[in-house]
């Protein structure tokens, strides 16, 4: 698989804060996949969803992971950012990493993640800090290659596929 992860973070796309959780997820999924672009940018809606874009259509990546700016601080915009460029929301995706984060932070409600999406690339937000990127990154590991196979329409059997 093929993934690219964008730090949401006024101050990490400053340069004042060092990101660490971009290169956690890049890290965790290393064994299944290759990180083809690695970057921050400003909490800013209209250039996330300029980037979130750019790399669906033009980079035809599996995975985008946004890290940041799912919260409620005035700037935190990622949600809206993603479900303004993607076709289809996956509503499961988001229900699972809160419900499993509920039952190690109260503070997991938060976060507004959402998941969509777009042509054929699956955009998965998750929150900031590199705890709860591990945390929400883990749950949603084991279904990511059988997702990225349904949206290329390489399944034809779910049930022999895995899944059962
Ligand atoms: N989910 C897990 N699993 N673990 C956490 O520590 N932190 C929460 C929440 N989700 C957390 C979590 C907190 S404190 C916030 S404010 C929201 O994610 C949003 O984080 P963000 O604004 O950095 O995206």
């Amino acid at each position: 698989m093929k993934i690219a992860v964008l730090c949401i973070s006024d101050s990490g796309f400053a340069g004042k804060r060092e990101d660490t959780s971009g290169p956690l997820i890049i890290e965790m999924m290393k064994v299944t996949a290759q990180t083809t672009l690695y970057k921050c940018l400003p909490d800013e809606q209209d250039a996330i969803s300029a980037e979130l874009v750019r790399i669906c259509d033009e980079d035809h990546t599996d995975i985008i992971f946004t890290t940041g700016g799912t919260g409620l601080a005035p700037r935190d915009v990622t949600p809206e950012a993603t479900e303004s460029v993607v076709d289809r929301l996956i509503p499961g995706i988001a229900e699972a990493m809160r419900q499993k984060s509920l039952a190690i932070t109260d503070r997991a409600m938060l976060s507004r993640a959402v998941a969509g999406v777009r042509g054929e690339t699956l955009i998965i937000n998750l929150p900031g800090s590199p705890k709860a990127v591990k945390e929400n990154l883990e749950t949603v590991m084991p279904i990511l290659e059988h997702a990225v196979e349904l949206i290329r329409d390489k399944v034809k059997n779910c049930a022999t596929n895995g899944s059962l």
